[in-house]
């Protein structure tokens, strides 16, 4: 008599008709009807694949940003470590992305290109409110958002509260490190500008690493967030500029050009001017 291999495939689960299966569980069938094509050609699979990609990506850091950013604001520096660590992975995943999409050549693009019309990225409200709890404070980048006004209200919310920077900074003032009050009490819809007190306090925390640990480890942290920004900017606009040249964009902006000015962003300001001042 041969015994039944308990390794076997066949010991596995075969019957789904009263419990949740794979499928069932991730929706499979909605994600599938999600990838609609509206052109025959080949690349326009490609180009679907690698935006929701990266949209699901980007609602994953929303997240994870959101919760890191909660903690912060509780006055925890630790539990936000390890969120800001995911934030950072799942850049490198989204930057790794323009690696698929750099196989699709200007010709293969114009094949659908004109299929999508004024569509662009540029409406993805997933990386706009990325942008916007980092900190990039731009209120006319809402206005695509008019037509959804939940989605409006939400990125406009964001625009109007503390960027991860505006919560880092308090807790250095909790510190006891000088963060001062025009600093604190800025309009948070406008971009935070480098403030010689605020280079101050970091130079602080980055000659004494040991007596202001958990703040120092969290600079660091979000300086790797901005890093992988910038490199996810970067490879968009090198791979844009592969494929449309210097043509406008489809969201009606001057396309490589815009771009190449938002590649002067910056989020953390002092963060990187504190290296010169050591
Ligand atoms: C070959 C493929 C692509 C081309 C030619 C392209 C082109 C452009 C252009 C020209 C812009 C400037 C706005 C405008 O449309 O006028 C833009 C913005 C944007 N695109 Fe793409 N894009 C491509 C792929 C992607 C992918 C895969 C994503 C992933 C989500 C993406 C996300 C974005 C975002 C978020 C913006 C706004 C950036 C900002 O305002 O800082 N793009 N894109």
């Amino acid at each position: 008599m041969t015994r039944p291999d308990a390794d076997s495939a066949a010991q596995a689960h075969m019957d789904f008709t009263r419990s949740l299966s794979y499928g069932d569980y991730l929706h499979l069938d909605t994600l599938k009807a999600a990838h609609r094509p509206v052109t025959a050609a080949h690349d326009e699979h490609l180009f679907i694949a690698v935006h929701h990609v990266s949209e699901v990506w980007l609602e994953l850091i929303v997240r994870e940003l959101t919760l890191a950013m909660d903690q912060l604001g509780a006055g925890i520096t630790d539990a936000p470590l390890k969120g800001l660590t995911r934030v950072v992975r799942a850049q490198e995943q989204l930057t790794q992305a323009w690696e698929v999409l750099k196989t699709m050549t200007p010709a293969d693009y114009l094949q659908f290109r004109s299929a999508f019309g004024q569509a662009s990225g540029f409406q993805s409200a997933a990386y706009r409110m990325v942008d916007i709890l980092l900190g990039n404070r731009t209120p006319v980048l809402l206005q695509p958002f008019a037509h959804q006004p939940e989605v409006h209200a939400r990125l406009d919310a964001a625009l109007h509260a503390p960027s991860v920077y505006d919560q880092t900074l308090r807790l250095l003032a909790a510190r006891g490190l000088t963060v001062p009050p025009e600093v604190l009490g800025r309009d948070l819809s406008t971009p935070a500008a480098s403030h010689p007190a605020v280079l101050e306090a970091w130079l602080t925390v980055y000659r004494d690493p040991t007596t202001y640990w958990d703040v120092y480890e969290l600079a660091e942290k979000l300086l790797d967030v901005e890093d992988n920004f910038r490199r996810w900017r970067f490879n968009h606009f090198t791979t844009v500029q592969r494929t449309i040249g210097m043509k406008g964009g489809s969201g009606g902006t001057s396309g490589a050009g815009y771009l190449q000015r938002a590649l002067g962003v910056v989020l953390f300001p002092e963060l990187w001017e504190v290296r010169t001042s050591l």
